[in-house]
């Protein structure tokens, strides 16, 4: 039964719709609030608000559960393929086979090597970040092509993300380019890109591709975290996909977010470096003054475990079996994670490890280099952001825009630069 919000205020009482969702999510609408009453709501990280209604993920962070258009993570990681995945995103159904066929014959027309942009990319210090090259090129990509959201540049931008992610360790290592292999799937393609000398006939370990499928569509969506609220934001001001997409590369390298996973490792490595004791690093992660934190721990919304972490744990001790990887610093994750999750601090904050704990030690079994583990993540993450996106463009959502409650100093006169 639908139910009014009542909220009083000055002395009067106004009352505001809800609605629920598919999921019995609960909403109030508050659309009108501040025309009605001249307050606003005040919500800094928006951890109550609503920016939009979405078909496309549900997740539930108290009881761990992550659907895409209804599937849950767990099937859809363990029996479908990254661009099957894809697919459903962007169409909100999975793909019949000769849907699938026709997807990733798509996809491969535009798996190119791109020479315009590969001039630009080879004139990119060796020193930026593989992220922020990302970012920038895929900004480079809008003046290519007509920049409008069209299924061409979905399927550009699909295709792009892995060569431009391959150039770039190419350059890292002083290697030429290894061009697109059409004849291969989205995984092996990617690492026959990064891994086979120039010229080689390379054979791409079906253990590895498997793993890597797997990672990819354990990052896919994740609604609105900050990445994809940032994409949708940047394109309410009608900006180009590119635009958005670029924007929402450089939002999900903070290690806040997706840059977690690089931080992991290097902060499993710190404590490998300082003889292995996982004590002193839980201490410092409960001391607010130190200024660290477990990284890799902790989540908005999920309080009591992400299922990404659960299937990425499980994958990682199959992965390094599978490829006889023995890797110090797997010990060193499972000890902190058991040590957190047996101190109060943690339990307190209901802080369980997140997607980034356990992926960046398969992508470390993968030979994938620390500083790319982020980029692993934008290309999971591109087909969630280009269907948030296009979700955003069809039901014309209005330009974001938050308000803000100003705190500063009132009206004063203008001071001469003599007086001051
Ligand atoms: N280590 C130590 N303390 C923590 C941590 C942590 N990793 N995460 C949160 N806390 C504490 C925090 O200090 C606060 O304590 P108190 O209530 O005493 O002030 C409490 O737990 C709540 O934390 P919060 O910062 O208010 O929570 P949030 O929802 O704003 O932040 C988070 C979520 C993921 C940014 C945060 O948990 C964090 O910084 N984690 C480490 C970075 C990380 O692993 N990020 C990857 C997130 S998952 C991948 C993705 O989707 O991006």
């Amino acid at each position: 039964m639908s139910q009014n919000a009542i909220v009083n205020l000055d002395g009067q009482t106004f009352e505001f719709p809800t609605f629920v969702g598919t999921e019995n999510e609960k909403a109030i609408d508050i659309a009108k609030l501040r025309d009605l009453t001249g307050y606003i709501t005040y919500d800094p990280g928006f951890k109550n608000t609503g920016a939009t209604k979405s078909a496309i993920t549900f997740l539930d962070g108290e009881e761990g559960i992550l659907r895409h258009c209804g599937y849950s993570i767990e099937e859809l990681a363990d029996k479908a393929s990254f661009l099957e995945v894809a697919y459903l995103l962007l169409n909100g159904e999975l793909p019949t086979q000769s849907q699938l066929d026709a997807f990733e014959t798509a996809v491969k027309k535009y798996t190119v090597t791109n020479e315009a942009l590969l001039k630009m990319e080879q004139v990119i210090p060796t020193s930026t970040h593989p992220m922020s090259e990302l970012s920038a090129l895929v900004g480079l990509m809008e003046g290519q092509y007509n920049p409008d959201e069209t299924s061409e540049n979905i399927l550009r931008l699909i295709a792009a993300l892995p060569i431009l992610a391959a150039w770039n360790y190419k350059k890292s290592i002083g290697e030429a380019i290894v061009a697109p292999d059409q004849s291969l799937d989205y995984c092996s393609n990617f690492l026959k890109m990064m891994f086979a000398k120039p010229g080689e006939d390379y054979k791409v370990d079906p253990i590895v591709s498997k793993a890597l499928n797997k990672l990819l569509i354990l990052h896919a969506d994740h609604e609105q975290n900050c990445s994809t609220s940032t994409v949708r934001l940047i394109g309410s001001s009608h900006a180009s996909l590119f635009s958005s997409i670029s924007g929402g590369i450089l939002a999900l390298f903070g290690p806040l977010h997706g840059g977690a996973n690089q931080a992991v490792i290097e902060m499993l490595e710190e404590i490998k470096q300082a003889g292995g004791d996982t004590t002193k690093f839980i201490a410092m992660a409960k001391d607010k003054t130190s200024g660290f934190r477990l990284m890799g721990f902790g989540h908005r919304v999920y309080k009591n475990f992400d299922p990404r972490a659960r299937i990425i744990k499980k994958a990682a001790d199959n992965v390094l079996t599978a490829l006889g990887v023995k890797d110090p610093v797997l010990t060193i994750a499972q000890e902190l994670e058991a040590a957190a999750l047996s101190d109060e601090y943690f339990v307190a904050r209901k802080l369980y490890p997140n997607v980034d704990f356990y992926s960046g030690i398969i992508y470390r079994a993968l030979d994938i280099p620390t500083n790319m583990f982020t980029i692993l993540f934008a290309i999971g993450r591109l087909p969630g952001w280009i269907s948030q996106h296009m979700e955003m463009m069809t039901n014309k959502d209005p330009i974001g825009r938050p308000r803000q409650i100003y705190v500063g100093s009132p009206e004063r006169a203008f001071v001469d630069i003599a007086k001051r």
